[in-house]
């Protein structure tokens, strides 16, 4: 039989999706699940980019679309960017994408050959490692431990940065932390970066609207604006406006990195389709009533999320500022059993295995994000799930033997 390409030996399927399935299926089952996650915002776009959506079904052009995306989409985005402070940018610096996962691996494949290496911190977003695999790049991690806050200091991105990598990939706000960087943290790291000239960045900061507590969304551009020569921003439609499904992403740049990425979409995609596009204008443009309500919900369930973790003794889970996730450091536990089910724990796998079968709450584990020490809490279930999901949590980790 001919063989298939290497490539597809380094691809993994995502860890995170396993857990969901075996969720999935405990359901099936007539298991009571209470799901932590999937990163899914769990919410839907305002009724009117439903009315977009069906209005382009009506006005179909017929035809292929731009490879850059619709002239009205990547308007509509220059205008949201602006609304964080990321001014100054044009038509030719976008570029949108099936969603932001598709515009990072184009990115990849345009700015990283074979062997190059790419750095980002740890934690990280578990794609990162397999769409750096699959360009067969040089991974170099950056470890922010949870004494750290889960974040990176200026003299580990110095350090890195030294040995010179093409790219150096950040996110903020974090998944799978919920870290967000303040503008002292993002002002402190951007006079690291402008001493590299030879290393591009770029900022995945498709959470920059979900962010608590008044400290706001910060970008080394805002710093450092002799950056943007080698900033590249990334955002989604995802987790802000609840569209996940839809795929929408997009890049903003210098132009040349811009035009690489209409070149892959060229190859890749064509274009986006029209319908999607309507829609995406429509959030984009359109009330912002929806996001800007769930992000005070989502606050809230942090708060709940953080009055548990903080109660249970052994269990250090920094403070998330953003996103929707939290990543208690659950070590304590390793080397326990778990009293009424006798399942031994040894590392994060085998916690989220038990507490999935003893307790029914599904998290992700922490080695799926480069942190085997802890696990990752995706707090967007219904309302009324969320305390009874940590209540179960609670007692679980009470059981501990
Ligand atoms: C940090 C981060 N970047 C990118 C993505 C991908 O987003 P999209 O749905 O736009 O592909 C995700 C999705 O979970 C994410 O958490």
């Amino acid at each position: 039989m001919p063989r298939l390409a290497s490539r597809i030996g380094r691809a993994k399927p995502s860890a995170i999706m396993q857990v969901a399935e075996k969720a999935k299926r405990l359901k099936a089952e007539g298991r009571d699940i209470i799901s932590f996650s999937i990163g899914v915002p769990n919410f839907l776009p305002g009724p009117h980019v439903y009315e977009a959506a069906a209005n382009a079904l009506t006005h179909d052009s017929g035809q292929y679309g731009s490879n850059r995306g619709a002239d009205a989409l990547i308007d509509a985005f220059v205008a949201h960017m602006g609304e964080i402070g990321l001014t100054g940018y044009t038509r030719a610096n976008c570029a949108a994408g099936i969603g932001a996962k598709h515009v990072i691996y184009n990115l990849a494949e345009a700015l990283l050959d074979e062997g190059d290496t790419i750095a980002f911190p740890t934690p990280y977003w578990t794609s990162y490692v397999d769409i750096a695999e699959i360009v067969n790049a040089k991974i170099d991690l950056l470890p922010c431990p949870p004494e750290q806050n889960y974040k990176l200091t200026p003299a580990q991105l110095d350090a890195a940065l030294a040995k010179k990598p093409r790219v150096f990939l950040f996110n903020n706000p974090s998944n799978p932390t919920g870290m967000v960087y303040s503008k002292d943290e993002i002002n402190a790291l951007a006079d690291v970066l402008v001493k590299y000239p030879d290393t591009w960045v770029i900022t995945d900061d498709i959470y920059n609207r979900m962010v608590f507590d008044g400290i706001g969304y910060h970008n080394f551009v805002h710093a450092r604006p002799e950056l943007r020569e080698r900033v590249i921003f990334i955002d989604s439609l995802s987790k802000t406006y609840g569209m996940p499904g839809w795929r929408v992403g997009f890049m903003a740049g210098p132009e040349t990195i811009a035009q690489a990425v209409v070149t892959m979409n060229s190859n890749h995609i064509t274009n986006l389709p029209e319908v999607t596009t309507a829609a995406a204008i429509a959030a984009l443009t359109g009330p912002q009533d929806v996001p800007r309500q769930k992000n005070v919900e989502f606050q809230a369930k942090r708060d709940q999320v953080m009055a548990v973790m903080d109660s249970i003794p052994g269990v250090k889970c920094p403070r998330p500022q953003g996103a929707f996730y939290a990543f208690p450091d659950i070590s304590a536990a390793f080397g326990r059993t778990h009293g009424p089910t006798g399942l031994a724990i040894g590392n994060d796998v085998d916690f989220c295995n038990a507490l999935l079968e003893a307790k029914g709450v599904a998290c992700v584990p922490g080695s799926a994000f480069g942190e085997p020490r802890a696990l990752r809490i995706s707090y967007t279930c219904p309302t009324p799930q969320l305390q009874p999901g940590l209540e179960r949590f609670r007692e679980f980790f009470a059981e501990l033997v």
